[in-house]
C-alpha cells in the first residue's frame, strides 16, 4: 500500500468564502461532498431599520466580520489553514462592495498561503447547496441504507435559483468532472423574494420579509383575494426575429406587478391606520419574530398575505415544471432563500410526487446564503484546475451559464 501523500484532488479540502449581499459566510467541505464547518454571520440586525440591505453597511460588516467568521469556519473543521487545498470566493452576482471584501481577503489568503483562488459563481453556489446535501445524505441515514430522497438526482435536473435578488431557472447537466448549466428562465423585473420583501414592508412588517409571511399566511385565506400574472412574451423575444430566442424556449418572471396590486389593494380598502399601527409596534421591539405580528394583523390583512404568497408560490411551481417537461429535465432541485418558503416546499413536493420527478430543496440552513455551498461548487474546479487569476474581481452581474435559444455550447 502506497503511503504517499494525498493530492489536493484526493484531499479536496476547500475554504469557501461569501460575501455577496448581507451574509458574511465561510466553511471548509471536503470534496464538495462533507461539510466540516458552515459559519454564517447574518446582518440581519444592521440593514432591519431600513427595511433592506444599505451596500455601504453591507462592505462594512463584511470588513468587521471576514476575520472572525474564516477563523472560526477554519477552527470548527478542526484544521489550520495550511491544510486547505484551495481558497473558494463568490466572484458574482452581488453587492460590488460587499463581494470585494470577500474577493480580496481570499486573494490575499491565497498568495500568503501559496494555495490556488476558485471564483464561484454565487447562483452556482445556490445549486450546490442542493448537491451537496445530496451527497451528505446517504451518510447520515439511521439504517445505514440510502432512502429513496438520499439517491443523487437524476440529470438533467431543472434548477429554480430563487432569492432576493435572483429567479432563474437552469437546466443543470454533469460533463465529466465538470457540471453545465444553461439558463432557460428569468425574472424580468423584480426577484420572488424582492416581492416577499417589499410587500412584508409595505403591510408595516419585518425585514427581510419572506419568514415573516411564510408565518403570517397559513392564518389567512389564500383564496380571498386573486391575483393574476401577466404572459410576458417581450417584444425581441418573438419567434422570427433576426437572432431572437425562440419563446418556447425561455420562461419569464415578472414579480413586480403583484407588489403593485398588493400596494394598491390596501389603498382601495383603507388600510393604511392598521398598517403604520403595527409599523409602530413592531419598531419598539428590536427582538420581534415573524410570529409576533399574528395578533397585530386583522383578517383582511392575513387573507391578503396568504393570497400573495400563494399566487407567488403557484406562478413558480407552474412555470417550473412546464419548464422541466419542455427541456425533459428528470429531476427538479430548488435552492435560494425563497425555497425556505414552507407553502413553497409542500406544493412542490406535492406535484413532484403527482409527476414522479424526483426534486430536492436544501435544508433551511442552507436555503439562504451560506458558503458551504460556495466550497462545495469550487470542488470540480479543482479537480480540473479552473483557478482564478490574481487579477480575479468582483462582478456584480455575472451570469451563470449560457441562455436558452444561445445555440453555442448546447448542453
Ligand atoms: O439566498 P438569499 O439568502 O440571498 C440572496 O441571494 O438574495 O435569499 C434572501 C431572500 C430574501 O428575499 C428573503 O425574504 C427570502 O429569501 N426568504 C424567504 C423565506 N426565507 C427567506 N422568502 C419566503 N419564505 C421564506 N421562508
Ligand atoms: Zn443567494
Amino acid at each position: 500500500m502506497s503511503n504517499s501523500p494525498e493530492t489536493p484532488e484526493q484531499s479536496g479540502l476547500i475554504l469557501g468564502i461569501e460575501t455577496s449581499c448581507d451574509e458574511t459566510a465561510a466553511a471548509v467541505v471536503r470534496r464538495g461532498t462533507e461539510t466540516l464547518s458552515n459559519v454564517v454571520a447574518s446582518q440581519i440586525a444592521t440593514h432591519s431599520p431600513y427595511g433592506g440591505v444599505v451596500p455601504e453597511l453591507a462592505s462594512r460588516e463584511h470588513l468587521r466580520n471576514i476575520v472572525p467568521v474564516v477563523r472560526a469556519a477554519v477552527q470548527e473543521a478542526g484544521i489550520t489553514l495550511h491544510d486547505v487545498d484551495a481558497i473558494a470566493v463568490t466572484s458574482g452576482p452581488g453587492l460590488a462592495g460587499a463581494l470585494l471584501v470577500g474577493i480580496s481577503y481570499a486573494k490575499s489568503l491565497a498568495y500568503a498561503l501559496d494555495k490556488p483562488l476558485i471564483a464561484v459563481n454565487h447562483l452556482e453556489g445556490h445549486i450546490h447547496a442542493v448537491l451537496l446535501e445530496q451527497a451528505e445524505l446517504p451518510k447520515r441515514s439511521i439504517s445505514g441504507q440510502p432512502d429513496i430522497a438520499a439517491l443523487p438526482l437524476p440529470l438533467p435536473a431543472m434548477a429554480l435559483v430563487v432569492s432576493g435578488g435572483h429567479t432563474h431557472l437552469y437546466l443543470v447537466r454533469r460533463h465529466g468532472e465538470s457540471w453545465r448549466y444553461r439558463n432557460v428562465g428569468r425574472t424580468v423585473d423584480d426577484a420572488a423574494g424582492e416581492a416577499f420583501d417589499k410587500v412584508a414592508k409595505l403591510l408595516g412588517l419585518g425585514y427581510p420579509g419572506g419568514p415573516w409571511i411564510d408565518a403570517l399566511a397559513p392564518h389567512g385565506d389564500p383564496g380571498a383575494v386573486s391575483f393574476s400574472f401577466s404572459q410576458i412574451k417581450a417584444k425581441a423575444h418573438r419567434r422570427g426575429e433576426p437572432g431572437a430566442l425562440d419563446p418556447a424556449a425561455e420562461t419569464f418572471f415578472s414579480f413586480s406587478g403583484i407588489k403593485t396590486a398588493v400596494l394598491r389593494y390596501t389603498q382601495v380598502h383603507e388600510m393604511a391606520t392598521g398598517i403604520e399601527a403595527r409599523r409602530s409596534a413592531l419598531a419598539t421591539r428590536s427582538d420581534a419574530k415573524p410570529e409576533d405580528a399574528l395578533p397585530l394583523c386583522d383578517r383582511q390583512t392575513l387573507d391578503l398575505v396568504a393570497s400573495f404568497q400563494r399566487a407567488v408560490v403557484d406562478d413558480l411551481r407552474l412555470k417550473t415544471f412546464r419548464a422541466a417537461e419542455q427541456f425533459g429535465a428528470e429531476s427538479l432541485l430548488v435552492s435560494g432563500g425563497v425555497a425556505a418558503n414552507r407553502e413553497l416546499r409542500v406544493r412542490f413536493t406535492a406535484e413532484a410526487a403527482e409527476r414522479a420527478l424526483p426534486i430536492a430543496v436544501p435544508s433551511l440552513a442552507l436555503s439562504t446564503d451560506n458558503a458551504a455551498m460556495i466550497a462545495a461548487a469550487a470542488y470540480s474546479k479543482l479537480t480540473t484546475d479552473d483557478f482564478a487569476p490574481v487579477t480575479l474581481t468582483a462582478n456584480p452581474s455575472l451570469a451563470l451559464g449560457n441562455a436558452a435559444g444561445q445555440a453555442r455550447n448546447p448542453i
